[in-house]
């Protein structure tokens, strides 16, 4: 007998379960030659379909993950930097205040001094001295007004140090260029509530003003504030440059998930991605990797399905080929010639011979017949269209019953009503009918118990189950899989099931056949 080797089932390292010695009661050891030969790959255009489906990048305005963790990064600490800034600069003026007026103070200690003292040089000099030195404190303006100054010293013989007094508008300090004038304004509103220091009129000097001047604290201030920025921008840069090279860095493991995609698309699994990749990542590498093993398994599977299908295919063809040839052309033939000699018989030819031809005709006309329903029945279980379903099921093992009394058929049926779907029922019937044939010809069983059930709570989803158990001999250790259980197999994954072949407990053989209902 010719058999045909199985595909095999997802091995243990796909599943991830080593322990699979083979065990009465569990699936058995089936061989899985057909399995890796020749299923190097999907047809050509399925790959080109994963490999399109893939390709297509969704569009979208979508900011690159490296991209959007730099600039919220970097956005937050220029936030920062500005945030410091303003807070540096809300500050400055309550500085610039308290610095005014402690110089303010110191003057206006100084000039009073100048102004009381009795010792040393005459008022007009000690005055302008102190004049002279509160012209050099930061913080004050000095100003004259009205005295005649050098003229007027001159000629009232005053000593040399007077001639250094100059009038007015002159003496008045500029702005510093370099500063800019909103900061400048920002500082002088905070010296604006300070009143000037006025010194009483003197006929040599004049009358001589003293202002808070904001000028030098704000230079310093612009200074202070140009080296700060300076200093940060390039810190900003640095860290922006560091920022740059982890996030890339971190990123990595994801370009490389990606090429390892695309490989998946083009049908290629040869190279697993490596799983030494940061932790929040190594989860997701592990199940790629064990996702390509399946979808590999998978894939060699389909393939040498297809290859079975089609080599089954073209031997039912040849069978039936082969039916009509053997069986049918000889009944042709005779019929043929039981015709012709009725044609070439004379008139007077007794009728008892005339009728010998006929029966002759009819005998092989039934046997055209019966053949032309076997080969029909092998072709569509005409029992579902003639008695309608599941009562062809019972129509089934009521033939077995009848063509093998000795063996005890028993048959469970329920809640098949929910098979609406033709192929579906034929694939039930199919496999009913070869678990039965299998017990009749292998099992050497006294019983055999058929159940088909709707399981509508079942945990992989409602669904028909198919188990058909006998107490026979049970199958050999090693089961050669025939045509007839990969057939079965067949059926049921092409919708979607699955079907094992175990021993029966305590003897015997249980086939079990699982069929998930279309939602
Ligand atoms: N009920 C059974 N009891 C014992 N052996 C079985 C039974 N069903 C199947 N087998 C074993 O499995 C083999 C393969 O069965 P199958 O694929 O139907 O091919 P075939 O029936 O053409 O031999 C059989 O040759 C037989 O050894
Ligand atoms: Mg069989």
């Amino acid at each position: 007998m010719r058999t045909i080797s199985c595909p095999a089932p997802i091995p243990d390292w796909v599943a991830g379960d080593a322990s699979s010695a083979p065990r009465r009661g569990e699936r058995l050891a089936v061989e899985s030659a057909s399995a890796t030969q020749g299923g190097q790959g999907m047809a050509e255009g399925e790959r080109k379909d994963v490999a399109g489906l893939l390709s297509v990048v969704p569009p979208g305005r979508t900011w690159s993950l490296a991209f959007s963790m730099l600039a919220t990064t970097l956005g937050i600490v220029l936030l920062g930097l500005i945030a410091s800034f303003l807070l540096v600069l809300s500050k400055a003026p309550a500085r610039v205040h308290a610095e005014c007026e402690s110089a303010m103070d110191l003057a206006r200690r100084l000039i009073r001094s100048a102004e009381r003292s009795t010792f040393g040089a005459p008022a007009a000099e000690r005055l302008h001295d102190t004049i002279l030195a509160l012209r050099e404190f930061r913080h004050l303006e000095v100003q004259i007004q009205g005295g005649s100054g050098l003229g007027a010293a001159a000629q009232a013989g005053a000593s040399g140090p007077l001639l250094l007094l100059h009038d007015t508008e002159a003496t008045a300090r500029r702005p510093p260029e370099e500063v800019p004038a909103w900061l400048l304004g920002w500082m002088g509103r905070a010296v604006r509530d300070i009143p000037p220091l006025r010194v009483g009129h003197h006929p040599l000097i004049g009358t001589v003003l003293v202002h808070p001047q904001p000028y030098d604290e704000a230079r310093e201030f612009w200074e202070e504030l140009r080296v700060a920025i300076g200093y940060h921008l390039m810190l900003f840069l640095l860290v922006s440059i560091v920022l740059f090279l982890v996030i890339q860095r971190g990123l990595r493991p994801l370009r490389e998930l990606q090429t390892a995609f695309e490989r998946l698309g083009r049908g290629d699994f040869s190279r697993p991605v490596v799983e030494e990749v940061p932790a929040e990542l190594r989860a997701i590498h592990v199940s790629f990797n064990h996702t390509a093993r399946l979808l590999e398994h998978a894939q060699r599977e389909h393939a040498s399905l297809s290859r079975q299908l089609l080599r089954l295919q073209e031997e039912e063809r040849a069978s039936i080929a082969r039916e009509l040839h053997d069986e049918l052309a000889p009944y042709l033939f005779c019929i043929r010639l039981d015709a012709s000699s009725n044609l070439a018989l004379e008139d007077e030819t007794p009728m008892e011979e005339v009728r010998e031809t006929f029966v002759s005709i009819d005998e092989n006309v039934s046997q055209i017949q019966a053949r032309i329903r076997d080969l029909l029945h092998r072709l569509r279980p005409v029992d579902i269209d003639v008695h309608g379903w599941p009562e062809a099921l019972v129509t089934l093992l009521d033939g077995f019953r009848t063509r093998f009394p000795r063996i005890d058929f028993n048959l469970d049926a329920s809640g098949l009503d929910v098979v609406s779907d033709d192929t579906m029922r034929v694939s039930i019937y199919r496999i009913v009918q070869e678990c039965l044939t299998n017990v009749v010809r292998h099992a050497d069983a006294e019983r055999a118990r058929v159940a088909v059930r709707c399981l509508p709570h079942a945990a992989g989803g409602p669904g028909i189950l198919i188990e058909v158990t006998d107490d026979g001999r049970g199958p050999p250790a090693q089961t050669a899989w025939g045509r007839g259980l990969i057939g079965m197999r067949e059926r049921a994954q092409a919708l979607g099931g699955s079907l094992d072949v175990l021993a029966g407990s305590p003897r015997g053989t249980r086939v079990m056949g699982r069929i998930p209902l279309p939602a």
